[in-house]
């Protein structure tokens, strides 16, 4: 079985939290909150550093593991990190450990070691978790739209060879970063998933969306795809997009609508399995069941990880 090292590391540094937690008002023992504290950092440093695919150093240097991810924290207290890195650790005295060099911390100083290593804890396990919700194929990725795409997805929507069967929207970037925004708090809150299809270098294809959560189904959408998208890619974002909502969301089944002129994406829609339920003057109304997704997975197997 493949290890998840940076699960691992960002668990071991949660057993040294945890230790904290126990010992946490025992004046006596601050050298050993301190000790747990630098441990803990350092933990939460390599599974961010193993997260990023880099080398992880043989080194206890918080300063200098500091640096390999410096652009992933927030660190609010430089000093503090200075501060835990002077520790004694390696200590070949026993009655050393967690000291500093002019002794033993207060108590005072321990707790506020422990907090600024339960925050770091708490910035990486943010980070790992929104990557266990990204979702990697063979040759394409997807991953939560954020404002700095505001412009690629308006020149899609723009696009008149693209839009030709979607609802409009306005040429408004502002309005299109605070709709953005807004979609964020949806993210937070678990009501929507809005996705950038991109290849595993980041080079940007198109859109896909699962909305308008129901007890037993989920609205798939925007689904928009630049025409000059290597071969696979449509395939694979659909997969992908609709797996996302069975396998990780659990739902049962899809649903979606499509103008009925749109005879590109109809034709596609049959082509995976989807059924038409219903239509009126403007729109077909399709399901798709996950009995469905896993024939159409199977057939493309070799375009999913
Ligand atoms: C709808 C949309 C996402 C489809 O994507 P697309 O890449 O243009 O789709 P294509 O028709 O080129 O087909 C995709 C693939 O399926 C293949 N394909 C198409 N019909 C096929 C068939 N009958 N049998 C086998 N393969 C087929 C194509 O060869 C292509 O393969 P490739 O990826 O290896 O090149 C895209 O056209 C788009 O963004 N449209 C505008 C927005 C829109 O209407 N969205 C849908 C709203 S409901």
């Amino acid at each position: 079985m493949k290890i998840n090292m940076p699960k691992e590391w960002l668990r071991a540094s949660l057993d040294d939290l945890k230790i904290i937690s126990r010992i946490i008002d025992i004046a006596d023992l601050s050298h050993m909150i301190a000790f747990h504290s630098q441990q803990s950092i350092e933990k939460s440093f390599k599974a961010l550093i193993e997260y990023k695919q880099l080398k992880v150093p043989k080194q206890h240097d918080l300063l200098r593991l500091k640096e390999i991810i410096i652009e992933d924290l927030k660190l609010n207290n430089d000093d503090l990190l200075d501060t835990l890195n002077q520790l004694y650790i390696d200590s070949r005295y026993p009655s050393e450990f967690g000291l500093l060099p002019d002794g033993k911390p207060t108590l005072e100083e321990a707790r506020e070691f422990y907090e600024f290593a339960l925050n770091i804890y708490e910035q990486v396990k943010n980070i790992l978790e929104k990557k266990s919700l990204e979702v990697i194929g063979k040759s394409i990725k997807l991953r939560f739209v954020e404002v700095k795409d505001a412009e690629f997805i308006l020149s899609l929507r723009l696009d008149d060879n693209l839009n030709k069967h979607l609802s409009s929207v306005d040429d408004d970037l502002n309005a299109q970063i605070n709709w953005i925004k807004k979609y964020k708090e949806r993210e937070k809150n678990k009501e929507e998933y809005y996705f950038i299809i991109e290849s595993l270098s980041g080079e940007k294809y198109g859109t896909v969306r699962l909305y308008d959560f129901k007890d037993n189904s989920f609205c798939w959408g925007s689904w928009i795809i630049k025409p000059d998208r290597p071969s696979n890619t449509t395939i694979q974002s659909f997969l992908l997009s609709i797996g996302f909502g069975f396998n990780k969301l659990s739902f049962p089944k899809a649903r979606w609508d499509v103008r009925k002129e749109n005879n590109k994406a109809i034709k596609l829609y049959k082509l995976y399995g989807a059924k038409i339920v219903s239509e009126d003057e403007l729109n077909y109304y399709f399901e798709y069941k996950k009995e469905d997704y896993e024939i159409i997975k199977d057939k493309y197997k070799k375009f999913i990880n």
